[in-house]
């Protein structure tokens, strides 16, 4: 069958065909400990899943749903975005639920980009960016992250760039992969940098809750609502990655055009789910408190697994993974992942994956036990 143009140098996604390999090794014996996906282990605050449970076996809860969402949950990301974020919200107007906020991505792409019109990206940087750009008809323009500017946008160089095709920037602190919060001036300038060339920032925003003092969002900037929209999500701040629920936040009109795409692609969310999504968003403090000790017992055993590997990292960076430069020896990240993968079947996602300013890196997710972190250690111990 001949495929869609638009699918042309959109490969499978590479976890999917990584996992699939991780499978075969797997059903040889291998019992690889895939220490690669970013998909949290834990589960849910209690109170979640006992909303979603009573909820559902409410006789009349099965309908379908409406496309903005149901007024509670938005309610509830009101309430949340104020609390954390200190940023005013309109629950009926400036909020639309989300399955996910990957999805969001393309929501967005698929809202404002013309065919060849263009989208600065972040290299290195998540990869569903890029992909969503190039099937909405778009082209991306690659905004290098470096070391040496602290993972951060260099404006200078942005400026002398060609903008006058560029409709939109996707950014993204805490940075995955990078793990780099932004610097004090950095939010302040990307609303300048997009009001000055009518480019809409988007900002996604997944990662603020995990091993981060202080949640930010780009939207409490002043008068940010009228440049920015707002990706933020349940998968990794409540352990929710498999529920699908993530929203976008921004101005009413934004959010209006984006539902005008939306609602052509799916429908609103199973209300049970929504609701049980409402109450994750209430916990209290000690519920993030808890997980992060977690999360943080765990990034000690990382860091010990990526000295004995030989790599170099920074102890800065927020987030749900480690960002670490590979050793010399090894060509690459590929090379350096192969090597683990192949010898001692422990899976690091290759940098190269989030771009090619990513290829001398390696990215170790915190979603594996303390024994299941402590069991590739003795893996890893024994081929060096
Ligand atoms: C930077 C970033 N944005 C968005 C997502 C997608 O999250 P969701 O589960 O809300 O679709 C991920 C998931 O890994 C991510 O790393």
């Amino acid at each position: 069958m001949q495929l869609a143009k638009r699918l042309n140098g959109i490969g499978e996604y590479y976890f999917s065909q990584k996992l699939r390999e991780i499978d075969t090794m797997n059903k040889a014996g291998d019992n690889v400990i895939n220490l690669g996906i970013g998909s949290p282990d834990l589960p849910p605050h209690p109170e979640v899943i006992k909303v979603l449970q009573e909820e559902s076996a409410k006789p009349n809860v099965h309908a379908y749903q409406s496309y903005k969402g149901s007024p509670i949950l938005r309610q509830a990301i009101a309430d949340w975005y104020q609390n954390w974020y200190n940023v005013q919200l309109d629950a009926d107007t400036e909020i639309l639920p989300l399955i996910g906020s990957k999805e969001g991505i393309m929501h967005i792409c698929m809202t404002y980009l013309n065919e060849g019109d263009q989208a600065l990206v972040p290299n290195p940087g998540y990869p569903t960016y890029r992909s969503a750009v190039k099937l909405a008809g778009g082209e991306c323009v690659d905004y290098a992250l470096t070391e040496a500017n602290n993972w951060q946008p260099d404006f200078e160089a942005l400026e002398q760039l060609d903008l006058s095709k560029v409709k939109l920037m996707w950014v993204n602190y805490p940075q995955m992969p990078t793990g780099q919060l932004p610097d004090a001036a950095v939010f302040a300038k990307l609303i300048a940098f997009g009001k000055k060339h009518q480019i809409l920032i988007c900002h996604d925003n997944p990662y603020s809750f995990i091993l981060n003092e202080e949640p930010v969002s780009l939207l409490a900037q002043p008068d940010a609502k009228d440049i920015v929209l707002e990706l933020n999500s349940l998968s990794k701040s409540h352990n929710m990655a498999g529920w699908r629920v993530g929203m976008l936040c921004g101005a009413a009109d934004r959010i209006n055009e984006v539902l005008r795409f939306k609602s052509n692609m799916d429908s609103g969310m199973y209300l049970p789910l929504q609701l049980a999504a409402a109450k994750a968003l209430q916990v209290d403090n000690s519920w993030y408190d808890t997980v992060n000790e977690e999360y943080k017992r765990r990034r000690e055993l990382a860091y010990q697994l990526l000295d004995l590997c030989g790599c170099t990292y920074s102890k800065q960076q927020v987030g749900m993974f480690l960002w670490a430069k590979v050793p010399a020896e090894f060509e690459n990240g590929f090379a350096f992942s192969d090597h683990f993968l192949y010898k001692a079947k422990v899976f690091l996602t290759p940098g190269g994956i989030f771009g090619s300013a990513g290829d001398g890196y390696c990215r170790i997710s915190l979603c594996s036990s303390e024994a299941r972190i402590k069991e590739a250690i003795s893996r890893i111990e024994t081929i060096i």
